[in-house]
């Protein structure tokens, strides 16, 4: 944590939502306002990150988040080069440390990280030069925090008073970095009523998700709520014999039209992609009209401009 803000409290690297201080998250919020448009208009750019590159380093599967990262990028001005899966050199060998040298080396300003080695951000952030940022673009089944953000500006968007808000999430939490950073900032925020909904095996320990409500079903953690997100089932961090019965789940869990009645009328409905459509989210609440899921994405560029910008500031006023 401590390594993510300077010594004069500010963002220095952006590696998780947990104990960032309110006036950061807001700053970055409001922020990221200044960049959301209408859907028909041009998106907003600028020059200044001019002169900048911004490497994304993604050794784990992403399309929005990249590409979210990317847009972000360019729109304000700077140099992006994209490194993936396969071709990254840590599967050469390489350790992650060395292919930040090598690319700090060739005058690197930002790496964007997504990796499923836990600690990993935070270890590249201690050793990278002193005007060198790094922000976490996924880190492991810990945190999300740029999707914390975006989550955090659509739900502010449609319902502002967010210590009125009973937010529920449902679905696969114990392995969401996606529902970790939403609970913190939301925390951060002052939510009423944050309510976790899942299978026991599903659930993230009790020590996790602090003053949270944990539900079994889903009809209790709907009841009046007003923000809803459904999670997808993360496979790829199962062994194939925790994956649940497709069928079953989707009995149990799945966000239908019918069940989403026991929410409240005005109830906001998210996903942070991919979506299992049919599983944990039924394809018509999805595209519904309580639907935010493509406000979500589009606010993605929105809070990445915003933070890409803060962490330059950071860096031009040392
Ligand atoms: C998520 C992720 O990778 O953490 N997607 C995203 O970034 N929008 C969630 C997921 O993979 O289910």
């Amino acid at each position: 944590m401590s390594v993510q803000l300077d010594a004069a409290g500010r963002l220095r690297h952006l590696l998780t939502l947990d104990g960032l201080p309110a006036p950061i998250v807001l700053g970055l919020l409001e922020r990221a306002r200044g960049f959301v448009h209408t859907p028909q208009a041009r998106a907003p750019r600028g020059r200044q990150l001019e002169g900048r590159t911004v490497v994304n380093l993604f050794l784990e599967p992403s399309t929005r988040t990249r590409v979210s990262f990317e847009l972000a990028a360019r729109r304000l001005g700077a140099d992006v080069v994209n490194i993936e899966g396969a071709a990254a050199s840590t599967v050469k060998g390489e350790t992650l440390l060395d292919t930040v040298y090598t690319l700090q080396s060739m005058r690197t300003d930002f790496f964007v990280i997504r990796t499923a080695e836990s600690g990993a951000p935070a270890s590249v952030a201690e050793r990278v030069a002193a005007d060198v940022s790094v922000v976490s673009g996924g880190e492991s089944h810990l945190s999300h925090p740029t999707q914390g953000l975006l989550d955090a500006l659509t739900i502010v968007q449609r319902k502002p008073d967010v210590d009125r808000l009973v937010v529920c999430i449902v679905g696969d939490i114990a392995h969401s970095r996606v529902a970790r950073s939403a609970g913190q900032v939301l925390r951060t925020l002052g939510v009423r009523e944050l309510r976790l909904v899942a299978p026991p095996e599903l659930m993230p320990d009790d020590a996790e998700f602090p003053g949270a409500v944990r539900c079994l079903e889903l009809d209790a953690g709907l009841a009046d709520a007003d923000v809803v997100m459904a999670l997808r089932i993360q496979k790829e961090r199962m062994a194939t014999a925790e994956i649940p019965d497709r069928a079953a789940y989707r009995e149990r869990y799945g966000l239908t039209g019918k069940r989403l009645r026991s929410a409240r009328r005005d109830a906001i409905v998210m996903h942070p992609g991919p979506m299992n459509r049919d599983v944990e989210i039924e394809s018509d609440v999805a595209d519904g009209p309580q639907s935010v899921i493509r406000t979500q994405v589009a606010n993605g560029v929105a809070v990445r401009m915003a933070v890409l910008l803060a962490l330059a500031e950071h860096a031009s006023a040392r």
